[in-house]
């Protein structure tokens, strides 16, 4: 299992965002996790987009784009088009999953499909064939630095175990909101691989040493 750090620019100064993007970028970020809020699915707004496009030469790293948003089938030409790498949006939007799946195909990127915490997993289970990644939500979405809810960890559980038995056992599950170095084992050992972190490492004082901490905690709780 590859594990990858995703660090998510919301908890970035965002009139700094390239030099936000440098950093991660020199810190060894394996992608930049952005995240899309449009005050309807979630109480907050961010960036659309326009800020994305802006922020495409600012690293070569992929863009992890995580829409929060009512309607993402919508937008997935304009955030394809403003350089997004791959595309997660959540069950829960009010888009026809499987029309959104085809848009993101027809654009050539990759797809992932989101689960709010009080969303069964299971819902993304017809469609795991289509996707490159599943992300399970670790806070209720919508702002950065909440607490990571230990009680979604058997969802990922179950997620490994289902993709295991559709024959993707390596499929990326990503998870979202509160991880950090005391929350990054169990995540990692309840099947996740790729990591979500906004407030625990822009709020470290050494990305770089941060980001490798966090892999080595992730594959040791992953062994243990
Ligand atoms: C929450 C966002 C997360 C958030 C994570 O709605 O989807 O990506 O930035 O921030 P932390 O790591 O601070 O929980
Ligand atoms: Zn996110």
């Amino acid at each position: 299992m590859i594990d990858r750090i995703s660090p998510s620019i919301l908890s970035a100064d965002y009139g700094r965002l390239s030099e936000a993007l440098a950093h991660l970028t020199a810190a060894g970020a394996d992608m930049v996790h952005i995240d899309v809020m449009d005050g309807h699915f979630v109480p907050n707004i961010t960036l659309g987009a326009p800020v994305v496009r802006c922020l495409r030469g600012s690293t070569t790293l992929p863009f992890d784009v995580h829409l929060m948003i009512q309607d993402p089938l919508f937008f997935i030409d304009d955030f394809a088009k403003a350089g997004a790498d791959r595309i997660t949006f959540h069950v829960e939007s009010a888009s026809d999953v499987s029309a959104t799946l085809d848009a993101i195909e027809a654009a050539g990127k990759e797809a992932g499909l989101a689960v709010k915490p009080g969303t069964p997993v299971e819902a993304v289970y017809p469609y795991l064939p289509r996707l490159a990644m599943v992300l399970v939500m670790t806070v209720e979405p919508g702002f950065g630095g909440q607490s990571f809810r230990a009680d979604m960890l058997v969802k990922l559980t179950a997620l490994r175990a289902e993709c295991a038995r559709q024959g993707m056992p390596e499929l990326d599950i990503q998870v979202d909101g509160g991880i950090g170095a005391s929350t990054i084992g169990p995540a990692a050992a309840a099947g996740a691989n790729v990591f979500v972190s906004g407030s625990a490492l822009f709020g470290s004082a050494d990305m770089r040493a941060e980001i490798a901490r966090f892999k080595a905690l992730a594959a040791a709780a992953r062994q243990a």
